[in-house]
């Protein structure tokens, strides 16, 4: 068996902790990686499904497009490691046309990671595979199987974007000392682009997003066992040009109270709590943040209307 399963998480990580201080807070928030438990990991798959939300698609297309450069950039014995893999579909695509010498997937949902990295390693028997289940967002190392060379981070789907700017220097500087003196960044960003499509993007007509959103209650009502009424939440996210981004919240349909294990916060009709950004870059924008990092520029791919882009970024 080519597949190892590291498990940094506590089991019942602090979500108490974490939805307590966020409903503290004014205005009220939630932490975006509080949406990815086995359900929310599944919505977010039928997001990806969406019309609306062009993502997925458009950097597929980016990716097909100029498959040869890119595998060029990667190298043939190159160690993969991707921050927040899900369910490992995108990488299938590079794993179709190189041979790198592991790849380590990441994710914050222990279940979801397994599955995905089983049916990985049946797909791809001679791959070795080391799973990792961590929350990316906090310090951890990787284990010491993954060897120091040829490391290049594989971070798709403009993960980034839940990250502030500040925050997302951070991790960018993190994953380049990780990645160390020889490594590579393939990372995918969502640019800046008329509002109505994105806004259209986060508010799809079939209502998955609405249902990932929702179920992030949902969560904390049965696992918390919290005393919250879903049904009186609605979903909307809008575009914030200021800030450059799109930002998701649950809103309140009556004045009501959320109770969490011993603690009870009053939210009032039509407040609100704010439980995603997703900023977007422009490439130089993006540039501007990566060199902050630490890392160079060495290639940018961008589909024809220019709604998405792929960069490959190096240590030196
Ligand atoms: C997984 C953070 C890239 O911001 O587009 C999709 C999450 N939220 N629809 C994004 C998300 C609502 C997604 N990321």
């Amino acid at each position: 068996m080519n597949l190892h399963f590291h498990n940094f998480q506590p089991e019942s990580e602090d979500l108490h902790a974490s939805v307590v201080q966020g409903l503290m807070r004014t205005p009220k928030q939630l932490h975006p990686k509080l949406f990815y438990d086995e359900i929310g990991s599944q919505i977010f798959e039928r997001i990806c499904e969406q019309p609306e939300y062009y993502l997925p698609e458009v950097e597929r297309g980016i990716f097909e497009t100029h498959a040869r450069e890119m595998i060029a950039c990667l190298g043939e014995n190159c160690h993969i490691i991707e921050p927040g893999a899900g369910s490992s579909k995108k990488i299938r695509f590079l794993l179709d046309r190189i041979r790198p010498s592991l790849y380590a997937p990441m994710d914050i949902s222990a279940e979801h990671l397994l599955t995905s990295a089983q049916k990985l390693a049946r797909d791809y028997p001679v791959l070795p595979i080391h799973a990792i289940c961590v929350d990316h967002t906090k310090p951890y190392r990787l284990p010491a199987e993954i060897p120091g060379h040829n490391r290049v981070f594989f971070y798709p789907g403009s993960s980034l974007g839940n990250f502030d700017p500040v925050d997302a220097i951070h991790f960018l500087r993190d994953i380049r000392g990780k990645a160390g003196e020889d490594g590579g960044l393939m990372i995918g960003i969502d640019t800046k682009k008329p509002p109505e499509i994105l806004n259209r993007a986060y508010n799809d007509a079939a209502g998955a997003t609405a249902a990932f959103n929702l179920n992030l209650l949902q969560r904390i009502k049965s696992e918390l066992d919290a005393d919250v009424d879903v049904e009186s939440f609605y979903h909307h996210a809008f575009y914030n040009e200021r800030l450059g981004r799109i930002e998701m919240h649950l809103y309140s349909r009556c004045k009501q109270k959320i109770r969490v294990n011993g603690s009870a916060f009053q939210i009032e009709a039509g407040e609100s709590i704010h439980t995603e950004n997703s900023y977007k870059y422009t490439v130089e924008e993006f540039q501007a943040l990566a060199r902050e990092a630490g890392w160079k520029s060495d290639r940018v791919w961008l589909d024809d209307k220019q709604y998405f882009s792929v960069h490959f970024l190096r240590s030196c």
